[in-house]
């Protein structure tokens, strides 16, 4: 893999995922400030316009890794923020992945397509062999949505996994291997 690429554009059913640009602060603001997007997520809580510009010069400065991309959720219909989805080396050949979208957007079945497009994304071109999830414990949406797309949650939580905020949390731990993923027609 080239060490520079460009973040992909990818497309599954009516969403797709794209690079950020500045456009998409307004709107990932105010998705971010979300109280569920907080509880669930590491984003910076509270949140104002000067995380989003933070965050947006990391992902656009290349001081993440532009080999595991951080992209917008958004519709094919007219481009508008609707969430985010990021994907990070975990090692030779693993990832993780994580993503949230705003509250103006759920329920849609806009997060199932647009992390089966990143795991597939991962598998074609990522050099990926496997794609890990995990959630807080009691995140049962984003259970859901992992479950649809063909990740094998495991029953037992993690104790204390992931620091968030400062605090050790429990947690679900998931993983996709190539032959997991639903095939997209199952989902639209
Ligand atoms: C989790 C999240 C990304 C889901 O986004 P979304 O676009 O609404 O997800 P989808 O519409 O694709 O699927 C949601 C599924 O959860 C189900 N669901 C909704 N509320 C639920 C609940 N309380 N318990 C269990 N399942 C629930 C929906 O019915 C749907 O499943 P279905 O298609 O079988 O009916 C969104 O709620 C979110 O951003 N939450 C806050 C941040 C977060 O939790 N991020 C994930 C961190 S691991």
């Amino acid at each position: 893999m080239s060490e520079t690429r460009e973040t992909p554009v990818l497309r599954a059913g009516h969403v797709v995922l794209r690079p950020h640009t500045s456009d998409d602060i307004d709107l990932m603001t105010r998705a971010c400030q979300d109280p569920e997007i907080a509880r669930w997520t590491m984003v910076p809580d509270p949140y104002d316009e000067t995380h989003a510009r933070a965050y947006l010069d990391r992902i656009t400065g290349g001081a993440v890794d532009a080999e595991f991309p951080r992209w917008v959720i958004c519709s094919a219909d007219d481009n508008s923020y609707m969430g985010g989805m990021g994907l990070v080396a975990r090692g030779v050949g693993s990832m993780k992945v994580g993503y949230f979208v705003a509250p103006w957007a759920r329920d849609r079945g806009i997060a199932t397509l647009a992390l089966w497009a990143a795991c597939d994304w991962a598998f074609r071109e990522g050099e990926c062999e496997v794609v890990h999830w995990d959630a807080l414990s009691g995140n049962d949406r984003s259970r859901r949505v992992a479950e649809k797309v063909g990740f094998q949650i495991k029953t037992d939580v993690m104790r204390k996994w992931v620091e968030v905020r400062g605090q050790l949390t429990d947690s679900w731990l998931g993983d996709l291997l190539p032959e997991d993923l639903v095939p997209l027609k199952s989902l639209l």
